[in-house]
């Protein structure tokens, strides 16, 4: 039997993906900044999160619960992951809407494949949401559903939150279906953008491509009033300190730095292997750094952790050579035996490794070209119980816009990360604290409840467990 829910979230993905190893079926938790950012959200609200389960397959494994969630999956066929996910959603809309960092793809069997999928998808919240209910569609694979779940369930509230950046009216007029998308995304009540200037361009647009009347953030749709807004999203900051602070991962901590030849100095990075995140840059900096003599091995090494991406996809394919391209030169140039200058992990990692690796690094490094937000610079902050560290933060970065007391530096400036990392590195511990301390300050007040609150109150939500 469906088990109906007042409160709906359809993302993408689950929390988890199926995995099949020797044992059998397994779940893994699934990668991303949306998932760390909404698995706390859906377990603190009982509700029902409807999403893939990353394999391929006509039928979906059945409904299940976990740690509190009721979860639907839904299946993907390989052609859906070929056209669906790797096609329309990672080759043309993920490069468009991050500034075009690289040139985004335009296939016409893709569109129809992205059609289909988010009709699907709609199929489903409509089954399992209640009579009322609250559905919160998310991110750039699903900007049909909310006006095709409306179309099914005029009686729901629809919110829709775009986890990356929205392009200005230029760049999104490149897109073959776009009257449809932007369609699609009206269907919404409110739609949340990471910043406000993505809000701005989106009602911009509605007026620009569609001809709609708009007054402050509310743009009229036949009558319907459509909010958009800027939510920044955060992390589960509590969660993130309690796990710094667990001895355990102190000592973990402490470890890595011994086995890493105790040097002074821990450059990180952790990303996705993916080309808006400018891995490439960074590397380049530290090894003109190692070069100029500014910096040495082994006083300095960098751990640059590079999570296994949409392997499939051409542009990730092409990075992953360069990538591993810089490693292996800087390690040829730069490192001994038994000490590289650089550690490089393409692998995941449990979230209480990661926590170890953020106490272990003097600097982090979050450098994009392009980024929503970057939960990876937040979780650095919040995870310096010690206070202290510093964060080189790109300018392209949402997080940008609130950790102002992080080195912040222009990417595409290589001078610019250059001196920006030297600055991370020579600080003086005192104003790594001061700093350290106003931005955690500001996550503790700023984190995923609040994000979460904010929205949904915006929505019409007050209390989700009262929706
Ligand atoms: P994106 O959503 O584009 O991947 P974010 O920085 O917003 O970027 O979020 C990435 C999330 O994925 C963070 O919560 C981070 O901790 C997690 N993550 C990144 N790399 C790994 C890894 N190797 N293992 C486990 N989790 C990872
Ligand atoms: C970003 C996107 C998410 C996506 C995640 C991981 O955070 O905004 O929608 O889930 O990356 O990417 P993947 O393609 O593996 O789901």
């Amino acid at each position: 039997m469906t088990v109906r829910s007042s409160f709906v979230v359809v993302a993408n993905r689950l929390p988890v993906d199926e995995v099949t190893t020797d044992e059998g079926r397994q779940w893994r938790r699934s990668p991303g900044g949306l998932v760390t950012a909404l698995h706390p959200v859906l377990a603190e609200h009982k509700g029902t999160w409807v999403g893939w389960a990353g394999g391929t397959s006509e039928e979906a494994p059945e409904p299940f619960d976990l740690e509190g969630i009721h979860i639907h999956p839904v299946p993907l066929t390989s052609l859906d992951l070929e056209r669906y996910y790797e096609g329309m959603s990672n080759a043309t809309i993920w490069p468009l809407y991050h500034d075009a960092v690289e040139t985004p793809v335009f296939k016409r069997r893709w569109r129809e494949s992205y059609r289909q999928v988010n009709a699907r998808f709609a199929e489903a919240a409509a089954e399992v949401a209640a009579e009322g209910a609250t559905v919160w569609i998310q991110d750039y694979q699903l900007q049909l559903v909310p006006a095709m779940l409306r179309e099914r369930r005029p009686d729901l509230k629809i919110g829709f939150f775009l986890h990356i950046p929205f392009p200005p009216i230029e760049l999104f007029m490149q897109m073959p279906f776009r009257a449809e998308i932007l369609r699609g995304l009206l269907g919404a009540d409110l739609i949340g953008f990471q910043q406000r200037l993505a809000a701005q361009n989106f009602v911009r647009l509605a007026r620009h491509l569609l001809g709609l009347r708009y007054e402050g953030q509310v743009i009229d749709v036949d009558g319907r009033p459509v909010k958009a807004g800027a939510f920044p999203i955060s992390i589960d900051v509590a969660e993130m300190e309690r796990m710094a602070a667990d001895p355990a991962v102190q000592a973990r901590a402490k470890q890595i730095r011994a086995e890493l030849g105790d040097p002074k100095t821990v450059i990180l990075g952790v990303d996705r292997l993916d080309y808006t995140k400018g891995i490439e840059l960074r590397l380049k900096a530290f090894r003109e750094l190692l070069s100029d003599g500014k910096l040495t091995v082994p006083e300095a090494v960098m751990i640059q952790v590079a999570t296994p991406s949409r392997e499939r996809v051409e542009h990730y394919q092409t990075l992953r050579v360069k990538v591993e391209r810089e490693v292996g030169r800087i390690n040829g140039e730069f490192g001994r035996v038994g000490v590289p200058a650089v550690h490089y992990l393409h692998q995941s990692y449990s979230r209480t490794e990661l926590a170890a690796l953020y106490c272990a690094a003097d600097v982090m490094m979050v450098t994009p070209l392009r980024d929503g937000m970057n939960l990876v610079a937040k979780e650095y902050v919040a995870a310096r119980a010690d206070t202290g560290g510093a964060l080189v933060l790109s300018e392209f970065a949402g997080a940008a816009t609130e950790l102002r007391q992080a080195f912040l530096c222009n990417p595409h400036d290589p001078e610019g990360v250059k001196e920006a990392l030297l600055r991370a590195v020579h600080i003086e511990h005192p104003e790594a604290r001061r700093r350290i301390r106003i931005m955690q300050r500001y996550l503790r007040t700023h984190d995923v409840g609040h994000w979460a609150r904010t929205f949904l109150r915006e929505l019409g939500v007050p209390d989700v467990e009262a929706a």
